[in-house]
């Protein structure tokens, strides 16, 4: 069904001039839709984080379409842009730090300032209910530089979800992970998505990761290779 899609890409290219033309995106197309747990492999370089930066709508230097929830991004202003970022997607990026002179809770809620459609008090009572889900509500009240690793992981997810977004996207959310927490944030994505319908598009280098996902799209050099 058409309207379960809620992204699509359309022969998305991308070149940096550095100075001479590379060629990093060639003709991307895929679908995501509704519910879906996809991952983005590929080797080093191959563009992973380039497309996701994309997707994301953070760069808009490229040729062909981005459609999010059937609405092309095409000639949409900074501010649309960054409207339609709050509302509809949810970031687990690795530059995308919490802040340390916060609390895990105000960082949960942070984003939901930004959207400015509920409450503090309804903010915080929903970014409490998230910890809650993630069993981290403990956490709730400590500062984020206290926080371990895995224990930031989790309380980034829980922002990421704080203003119901339809996709949640993720550039190697195991990357400083061991194994055990690793699995753990599979298992809080697979949870995400059968429970609360969410999209989530992982890019990982990690394969025992991808192969959990319902599907893997693969780059190389540039292109889809496998999906
Ligand atoms: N700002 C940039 N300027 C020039 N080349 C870049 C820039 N960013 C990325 N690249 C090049 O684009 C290619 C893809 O990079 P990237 O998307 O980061 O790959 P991946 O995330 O798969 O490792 C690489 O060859 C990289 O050197
Ligand atoms: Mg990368």
């Amino acid at each position: 069904m058409e309207n379960n899609i809620v992204l699509e890409a359309r022969s998305i290219c991308k070149s940096f001039h550095d100075p001479v033309k590379i060629d990093v995106l060639k003709d991307v197309s895929f679908k995501l839709s509704r519910g879906e747990y996809a991952s983005i492999i590929g080797r080093s370089g191959s563009g992973k984080s380039t497309l996701l930066y994309i997707l994301s709508t953070m760069d808009t230097d490229y040729t062909g379409e981005l459609f999010i929830d059937n609405v092309s991004i095409r000639n949409k202003s900074e501010k649309e842009l960054a409207a339609i970022r709050n509302e509809k997607i949810g970031f687990v990026f690795q530059f995308h730090y919490l802040l340390n002179e916060f609390t895990a809770l105000k960082n949960v809620m942070l984003p939901g300032f930004k959207l400015n459609k509920l409450s503090e008090a309804e903010l915080e009572h929903n970014a409490y209910e998230f910890l809650k889900d993630l069993g981290i509500e403990k956490l709730a009240h400590k500062m984020a530089y206290q926080l371990s690793g895995g224990e930031k992981q989790r309380v980034a997810i829980a922002r990421a979800m704080i203003n119901d977004p339809l996709i949640i996207m993720c550039d190697e959310p195991t990357g400083n992970l061991d194994s055990k927490n690793a699995d753990i944030v599979f298992n809080i994505f697979k949870e995400l998505t059968e429970t609360f319908n969410k999209t989530l598009l992982v890019v990982t280098h990690d394969l025992d990761f991808a192969h959990k996902t319902e599907r893997i799209i693969e780059l190389d050099d540039g292109r889809i290779v496998g999906d």
